[in-house]
C-alpha cells in the first residue's frame, strides 16, 4: 500500500474509541484481579501477617517513602533517590495535567482536571527523558545493580519512555505529526496494558509491600528503617 493510502484519520478513530476503551477496561480491570489473586493467595500462604496488621505503621511507611531523603536507604543513595522521585513525579504529573490530555479525559469521562501549563509539560517531558535515561545508564554502570538486570528492565525503562519521545516529538511537530501522533497513542496503550501484567504493576502493589514492611519491621519488630 502505498502510503498516501494509509488512512490515518481511520485508525486515529480506532485508537482513541474502542482501542482506548479497552486499554483503560484492561488496565484498571487488570490490576484489580491482580490484587485479588495475591491477597488470595497471602491469606493461604502467609496467614500470619494477618496478625499483627497496623494500618497505623502500614501509612507511616507509606508517607516515609513519598517523601525523597525521608528512608534511611533512600539516604545511602541521595542521588539514585532524587532522581527516581523526579521519574515518578513528571511520570504520573504529565499525563494527568497535559492540556492536550485535559480535553480527552472530559471527552471520556466528563471530569475538567487541572490543566498544567504547556511550557510547564514540555520541560517536565525533557525532565523525565534524562531522568529514564540517568536510570538506565544507571543500570549499566554499578555493578550492583547491573548483574541483577535483565533485558526485559531496559526494555520496561525503555517502553516507559516512548510515550514521552513521541508526545514531545508531535507537540512539536517535529516529523510526520499524524504518525507521531499515533504511534503516541499506540505506545501509551502497550504501556498501560503491561502495567498491570509486569512489575509495572508495582504503581499498587509498592503501597501493599511498603505497609508490609512497615508494620512487621516497625510495628512487630521496632526496627523501623526511617
Ligand atoms: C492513551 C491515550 C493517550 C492519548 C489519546 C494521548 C494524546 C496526546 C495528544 C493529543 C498530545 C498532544 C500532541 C500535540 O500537541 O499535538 C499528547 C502529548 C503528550 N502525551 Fe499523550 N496521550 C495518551 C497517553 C499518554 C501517556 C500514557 C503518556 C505518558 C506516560 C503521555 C505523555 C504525553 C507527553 C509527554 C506529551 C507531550 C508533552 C509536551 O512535550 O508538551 N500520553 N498526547
Ligand atoms: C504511584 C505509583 C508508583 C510508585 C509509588 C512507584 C514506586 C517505585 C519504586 C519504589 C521503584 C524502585 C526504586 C526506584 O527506581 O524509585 C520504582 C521503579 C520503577 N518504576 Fe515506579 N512507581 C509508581 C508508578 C510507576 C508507573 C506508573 C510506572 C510506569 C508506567 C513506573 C515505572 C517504573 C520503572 C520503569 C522503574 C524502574 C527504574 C529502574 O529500572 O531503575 N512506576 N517505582
Amino acid at each position: 500500500m502505498m502510503e498516501s493510502d494509509i488512512n490515518w484519520n481511520s485508525i486515529y478513530e480506532i485508537l482513541t474509541g474502542p482501542a482506548l476503551w479497552f486499554t483503560f477496561i484492561f488496565f484498571v480491570g487488570g490490576l484489580l484481579i491482580r490484587l485479588a489473586f495475591l491477597f488470595r493467595l497471602s491469606r493461604k500462604k502467609d496467614r500470619v501477617i494477618y496478625n499483627h496488621f497496623s494500618l497505623a505503621w502500614g501509612l507511616r511507611s507509606i508517607f516515609q517513602w513519598m517523601i525523597p531523603w525521608a528512608s534511611a536507604s533512600m539516604r545511602q543513595q541521595p542521588v539514585f533517590s532524587i532522581v527516581a522521585f523526579i521519574f515518578h513525579l513528571s511520570l504520573l504529573a504529565v499525563p494527568l495535567f497535559l492540556s492536550a490530555h485535559i480535553v480527552l479525559w472530559e471527552e471520556a469521562f466528563g471530569v475538567r482536571l487541572w490543566s498544567m501549563p504547556d511550557g510547564l509539560s514540555d520541560g517536565l517531558t525533557l525532565i523525565f527523558i534524562a531522568a529514564a535515561l540517568f536510570l538506565i545508564a544507571r543500570r549499566r554502570i554499578r555493578p550492583e545493580v547491573r548483574i541483577l538486570t535483565s533485558a526485559w528492565d531496559y526494555a520496561l525503562l525503555g517502553i516507559t519512555m516512548l510515550p514521552f519521545i513521541t508526545g514531545f516529538l508531535a507537540y512539536h511537530q517535529w516529523g510526520p505529526y499524524e504518525v507521531l501522533l499515533i504511534l503516541h497513542i499506540l505506545f501509551s496503550q502497550i504501556l498501560l496494558i503491561l502495567i498491570p501484567t509486569t512489575k509495572l504493576g508495582h504503581m499498587v502493589l509498592f503501597f501493599l509491600t511498603r505497609a508490609f514492611i512497615g508494620f512487621e519491621m516497625g510495628g512487630r519488630r521496632g526496627a523501623r528503617s526511617w
